[in-house]
């Protein structure tokens, strides 16, 4: 079912009033329509390029397949790293990744994976379907595997099952540039020049698989941490301490006011399931529509998740020194038949990319506080940018949505006023059918982004532009048959962009913009 905006339903009564003394009969419903202002003039915060980071964990074939093959491997290889997949994460810009988790890196012990890969202990990853956990990819893999991509680096350190000592001689391993025996330990093991850790963060979920502890007590715990976490490399990272999920703002609230150490950013994990029911999720390509309605209203929830969080911080830090980092997100799906359950396998369609735009729009809306995400996960796990099968790889509709939205990496909030909007609802809630966002890029040329969330119905969207002499729009589209279609290893390119070409008449730019796609477009 169908709704309007206020302004429609005036327009629309309007319509009627006129057409009732000519007695003319109009289609009850007009098309779906949204409209919006661009008005160049009015510039906002910057969208850090890090809103685009990724996040890779010891889980499934996330790194061992998708990432680390070894240098033995028949699949082409960089020092052991899977060509392909380094070919497309640098065509993706990747800001930043996260490692090693996650769940997963509250039970790593750093020494488990330096030195000689032969003699690397097996360990078992009780998190992730308790398979055998070889170690091979280790600190010098992670950082060597960042410097390839061209990417930054958030290390997650042990806050569950280590200690404050072991945390401190990792930081000096990695960091130290003088003659300890750890930074000569460094050295032996092949590399002189340290490591740059560009983010760091204490503990994972520590409401739950990182030690179900309260808010205070993790904060307590932090601070200690904290104070111990010295690099010696002349470069100090940004600090993040480990915060809540979902509608619950106490992570936020307790943290931000028992800030005794340095504390840059608060994080913040929330998944979309499409039935909300941890035990029976939604399935990634073969759901209902009732499935995508869902989807499309829980993925949107994210919104009142960062206000609330914003308005928590707002009060402590008013200031505004305290980022707030989205660093787990993306679609969670029950994982595909024949899959380890506990390597979190999914599929991604159409529906995928939507959903990452439209979070995309939603994080560059309160860029002045939310200066990194990262989706959960890079390759083979949840909401992924790649999956591999042996040799082949292929890019999903999620990889393609991001780099879509390259342009807006660093870039400047532009205003975009909503004028007009068609919701949807289903089961008495109602989500806008577009979601939209522009912005101001570092080329200095403007970008606007539209979503459309419906599963079937185009969209009429029209953009009146304020401030710029624009004769086209000029980009990508990405959409597909059906509101489920998906890349596969047979069919890998079924769901790809394409080129997109649209006058700009008056000042006015109006796009037929199709059923579950995403445009992103250059003025020109
Ligand atoms: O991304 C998968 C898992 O989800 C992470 O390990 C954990 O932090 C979250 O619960």
């Amino acid at each position: 079912m169908k709704q309007f905006f206020n302004k429609t339903l005036k327009k629309l009564s309007l319509h009627s009033v006129c057409l009732a003394s000519l007695t003319i009969a109009l289609p009850a419903v007009a098309a779906d329509q949204a409209s919006f202002v661009l008005d160049v003039s009015q510039t906002g915060a910057k969208i850090n390029k890090n809103i685009y980071g990724q996040f890779t964990e010891h889980l499934g074939r996330g790194i061992y397949e998708g990432i680390w093959v070894g240098e033995d491997s028949s699949i082409p290889n960089t020092k052991g790293y899977r060509n392909d997949v380094l070919q497309a994460l640098k065509a993706l810009h990747v800001p930043v990744m996260r490692w090693p988790g996650g769940c997963f890196a509250d039970e790593y012990h750093w020494r488990d994976g330096i030195g000689d890969r032969d003699s690397r202990p097996i360990r078992v990853n009780s998190n992730w379907g308790g398979v055998e956990e070889s170690n091979q990819f280790g600190t010098h893999e992670f950082f060597e595997f960042a410097e390839l991509v061209g990417s930054e680096t958030y290390l997650n350190v042990n806050l569950g099952t280590g200690t404050a000592k072991e945390m401190a001689q990792w930081l000096e391993y990695m960091t130290s540039t003088n003659n300890s025996s750890l930074a000569q330990e460094r050295r032996a093991n092949g590399r002189d020049k340290p490591f740059k850790i560009d983010y760091l963060t204490i503990g994972n979920e520590a409401w739950g698989c990182g030690g179900n502890m309260t808010p205070e007590f993790y904060s307590h715990l932090y601070n200690q941490y904290a104070t111990f976490a010295k690099t010696y490399n002349g470069t100090v990272p940004v600090f993040v301490a480990s915060g809540g999920t979902g509608d619950d703002t106490s992570w936020t609230d307790v943290l931000s006011q028992n800030k005794k150490a340095k504390m840059d950013a608060i994080s913040f994990h929330y998944y979309t399931l499409p039935t909300n029911d941890w035990n029976a999720k939604g399935k990634s390509i073969t759901f209902p529509e009732s499935e995508w309605h869902s989807t499309m209203i829980n993925t949107l929830k994210m919104e009142k998740f960062i206000q609330d969080n914003i308005a928590v911080l707002d009060k402590n830090d008013p200031e505004g020194e305290i980022g707030f980092y989205v660093d787990e997100w993306g679609a969670w799906y029950d994982v595909e038949a024949d899959h380890n359950p506990g390597f979190l396998y999914q599929q991604n369609t159409i529906r995928d990319a939507v959903i990452a735009a439209s979070n995309f729009n939603i994080f560059h809306q309160y860029a002045e506080r939310v200066h990194m995400t990262n989706i959960a996960q890079m390759v083979n796990v949840l909401q992924a940018m790649i999956l591999t099968d042996k040799e082949k790889m292929l890019l999903t509709p999620t990889y393609h949505a991001f780099k879509m939205y390259v342009p807006f990496q660093d870039a400047t909030q532009l205003e975009l006023k909503t004028e007009q909007m068609a919701y949807e609802t289903f089961e008495g809630e109602t989500y806008p059918l577009v979601s939209a966002s522009a912005a101001k890029a570092k080329d200095g040329k403007t970008y606007v982004a539209l979503v459309n969330l419906s599963a079937k119905d185009d969209v009429e969207v029209n953009v009146d532009l304020k401030g710029q002499n624009a004769s086209r729009a000029q980009g990508q589209l990405l959409t597909a048959k059906q509101m489920n279609s998906f890349n596969s290893f047979d069919e890998p390119e079924r769901v790809k962009p394409v080129a997109f070409k649209s006058k700009i008449r008056s000042g006015k730019l109006a796009i037929k913009l199709p059923a579950h796609s995403v445009l992103v477009v250059q003025l020109k």
